[in-house]
């Protein structure tokens, strides 16, 4: 079987870059659905005229039964290569229907058969920071321990420490404990995978993530987190007994540490993002007379390149090309 061509990077990049443009046609109008019904539908337009035989592995939207890309879906003109895709053609619906920062299209290729697929668990706990202190988070531990071995690890103080956490009443335990070693906090309304990525970028200003966010979520951070370098931690976590029972059944180890290898298998992943609105990585889509404007990135774990592609689109010329409305 072949391996995904580097090639590849650009035919994701034109798909997050359709589905970036399409959902910021609904930036601020309060419709999480119509961002992500045109986000959705636009990646899967480009997607199929990429030549590979994709699955989707990591699909997005059923646990708030939003428009999706489903697990299963088959996408592409068929042959080779077979790569495992995940995919969020949002992640940020509410984030872009409020015109809020941070939200991106992201969607992450590797070789068939090499993602984690998470089944019916739709959250897991995370940590995850960027490569300088990749090899001192444990998910295991508290979080006071993380924080003083990540201060360590950047040389700096615990204080001065920045966590990025989902605002959740679930982490309201988590919250207090962070408040006592008083490192800093930036709690976000969504988009886990953009703070996840902010933690590897040494300019962010964000060290570690930590939190309960999405599995499909997860699994896609860890590709990025594979190609950026640094380091994220997942376990399982189930919303009630039911779910849980369901784990125990599927053989799923609900103590398992899942790392970056368990997430993703393959070291050739390639991670593509493009941004919907500003962020701290990526600037949002902007409309400068008959042009739209957007700012996206591909990776490739195996080469470790990062490409950044500013990219400048008629949105006439585009409309008469497919089914996209731009
Ligand atoms: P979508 O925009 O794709 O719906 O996801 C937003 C998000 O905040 C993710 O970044 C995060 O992993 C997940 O939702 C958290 O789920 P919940 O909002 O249910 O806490």
């Amino acid at each position: 079987m072949s391996s995904p061509d580097r090639n590849i990077a650009l035919e994701m990049v034109r798909a997050t870059e359709a589905a970036a443009m399409s959902a910021s046609r609904w930036m601020g109008r309060g419709n999480k659905e119509g961002v992500d019904g045109a986000a959705v539908n636009a990646m899967r337009f480009v997607l199929n005229t990429v030549r590979m035989d994709g699955l989707v592995v990591i699909g997005e939207g059923e646990k708030d039964n939003a428009p999706m890309l489903f697990n299963g879906e088959k996408l592409g003109l068929g042959g080779e290569p077979k790569v495992d895709i995940a995919v969020d053609p949002v992640d940020g619906t509410r984030l872009t229907a409020l015109g809020l920062q941070n939200a991106v299209s992201v969607v992450a290729f590797a070789e068939r058969g090499t993602m984690y697929d998470p089944k019916h668990i739709f959250y897991m706990e995370k940590i995850a920071t960027g490569p300088a202190a990749a090899d001192v988070i444990d998910i295991n531990a508290p979080i006071s321990d993380n924080i003083i071995a990540v201060a360590k690890a950047l040389g700096k103080r615990p204080e001065d420490v920045t966590i990025i956490l989902l605002d959740r009443p679930r982490h309201e335990k988590l919250i207090a404990e962070i408040r006592q070693v008083s490192a800093r906090l930036r709690l976000i309304m969504d988009g886990d995978v953009a703070g996840a990525l902010a933690t590897c970028k040494s300019d962010s200003g964000i060290d570690l993530l930590v939190g309960v966010g999405g599995s499909p979520e997860a699994v896609i951070t860890a590709c990025a987190i594979k190609c950026v370098g640094g380091n994220m931690q997942c376990k399982l976590w189930p919303r009630n007994e039911d779910e849980a029972n369901k784990c125990k059944e599927n053989g799923m180890d609900l103590k398992q540490v899942l790392t970056l290898n368990d997430l993703v298998a393959s070291d050739n992943v390639y991670f593509a993002a493009t941004g919907v609105t500003d962020g701290d990585w990526l600037n949002g889509v902007k409309y400068v007379g008959d042009t739209i404007k957007t700012s996206s990135l591909v990776m490739r774990s195996e080469s470790g390149t990062i490409r950044y592609i500013d990219a400048e689109h008629k949105y006439k010329k585009l409309d008469m090309l497919g089914d996209v409305n731009y």
